[in-house]
């Protein structure tokens, strides 16, 4: 099986990434601009496996892509590469449409142009997953949980980018019989993530002991799920998913950001006392984020009940091996720190 993984050298897709080339009978060809956020270092344990190849383009060149399609031969296109920072989509919208959007539809366009030349297996075989976001689906108040037939109701340029991305897909199975697969998945946290998003940036702050910023009240909510989970339910959409389907991919765990602070701070204590009183003492209340989604919450069912999925790691297990992550692999974080993003506050909006 020879699957294309774009976005791989992100935080998912390193994942998925370190996952599939531990399989049998599976070759690996990872498509990465390599951005700010994209990171080989997080490959380094399959960088030399035979089964591994790497290729540095953006999604928006056609050419590169075509010739990849070509060579390869892919059986499944698992699509993750994506600008995926709510609060960089507020001040800088720009490299959003272009990736999200562009570098989607080039995507597709080579997928149906290739799918075009198959014929037997390996037509009925591919596939085109495209891994998206439960922001599409917008806020929700205290009630209710997204689900596959929830309406698109975007509200910031990131999410409105990847429900741009989602119809585009939708469009292609459609109109061009493309075979796609689509999921839409809650908050990931976990390893290899970049310190920009909620809990990395808390554990970060915390040992540098600045303060741990609460956008708003900090009761915010998000639905958490450990990586690795989301991992193992995307490969299983991916191989058994139905074409043309949603599903919708979450841990049943919801939590108030400041739950969340909390949560990592009551590990810190434990695993990095400080001198004097507890991590704590750093959570600050700051502005809050413009059009802040109040509530995200996933109803999993489906892909529980059809495909036999169902989160393993609870949040307690997954916030304590995320802190000891972050504690044992300075080596992996503090370039970041020093170089790309130190942890300064970004996405503030004057409206
Ligand atoms: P990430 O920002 O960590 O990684 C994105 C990767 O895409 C990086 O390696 C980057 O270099 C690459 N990339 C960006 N633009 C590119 C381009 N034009 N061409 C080629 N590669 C490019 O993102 P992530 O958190 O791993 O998210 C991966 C996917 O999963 C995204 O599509 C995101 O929308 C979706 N998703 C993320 C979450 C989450 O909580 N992180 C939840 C649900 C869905
Ligand atoms: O729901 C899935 C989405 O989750 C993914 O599609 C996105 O790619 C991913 O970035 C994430 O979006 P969020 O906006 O929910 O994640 P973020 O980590 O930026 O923020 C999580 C919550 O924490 C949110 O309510 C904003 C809040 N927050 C965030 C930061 C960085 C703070 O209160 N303080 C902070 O410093």
């Amino acid at each position: 099986m020879n699957i294309i993984i774009t976005g791989g050298a992100g935080f998912i897709g390193s994942a998925l990434v370190r996952f599939l080339v531990q399989q049998e009978n599976t070759t690996v060809l990872n498509i990465d601009k390599l951005t700010y956020a994209g990171n080989l270092s997080s490959l380094q344990d399959v960088a030399d496996a035979p089964n591994y190849r790497f290729m540095q383009t953006d999604i928006c060149n056609a050419a590169a892509l075509r010739q990849a399609f070509t060579d390869f031969q892919p059986d499944l296109v698992m699509h993750l590469a994506a600008e995926s920072n709510v609060d960089r989509s507020i001040n800088a919208p720009a490299a959003f449409i272009q990736t999200n959007i562009v570098g989607t539809y080039t995507l597709l366009e080579t997928a149906r142009s290739y799918y075009e030349t198959l014929n037997g297996e390996k037509k009925q075989r591919f596939r085109f997953h495209h891994i998206s976001t439960d922001e599409v689906f917008g806020s929700l108040d205290a009630n209710g949980s997204f689900t596959e037939t929830s309406p698109y109701r975007p509200r910031s340029p990131y999410s409105a980018s990847k429900a741009g991305s989602d119809h585009l897909v939708k469009a292609w199975f459609h109109t061009y019989g493309v075979p796609v697969v689509i999921t839409n998945c809650s908050n990931n946290y976990g390893p290899y993530q970049f310190p920009e998003k909620l809990i990395p940036l808390l554990i970060l702050n915390a040992l540098e002991h600045k303060p741990l910023p609460m956008y708003g009240k900090g009761d915010n909510v998000r639905d958490w799920l450990y990586v690795e989970d989301h991992v193992r339910a995307i490969v299983l959409a991916a191989a058994q998913g139905k074409v043309g389907e949603t599903y919708t991919i979450g841990g049943r765990c919801e939590k108030t950001n400041l739950e969340v602070a909390e949560a990592v701070c009551s590990v810190l204590d434990e695993k990095r006392r400080r001198k004097h009183g507890s991590y704590r003492d750093l959570i600050t209340f700051v502005a809050d984020r413009p059009g802040h989604d109040q509530r995200y919450a996933i109803d999993p069912v489906r892909i529980e009940t059809e495909l036999g999925w169902k989160a393993e790691v609870d949040f307690e297990t997954g916030i304590v091996r995320t802190v000891d992550w972050y504690l044992e692999n300075e080596t992996w974080w503090k370039p970041i720190r020093e170089q790309k993003y130190s942890g300064e506050r970004l996405g503030a909006y004057q409206k």
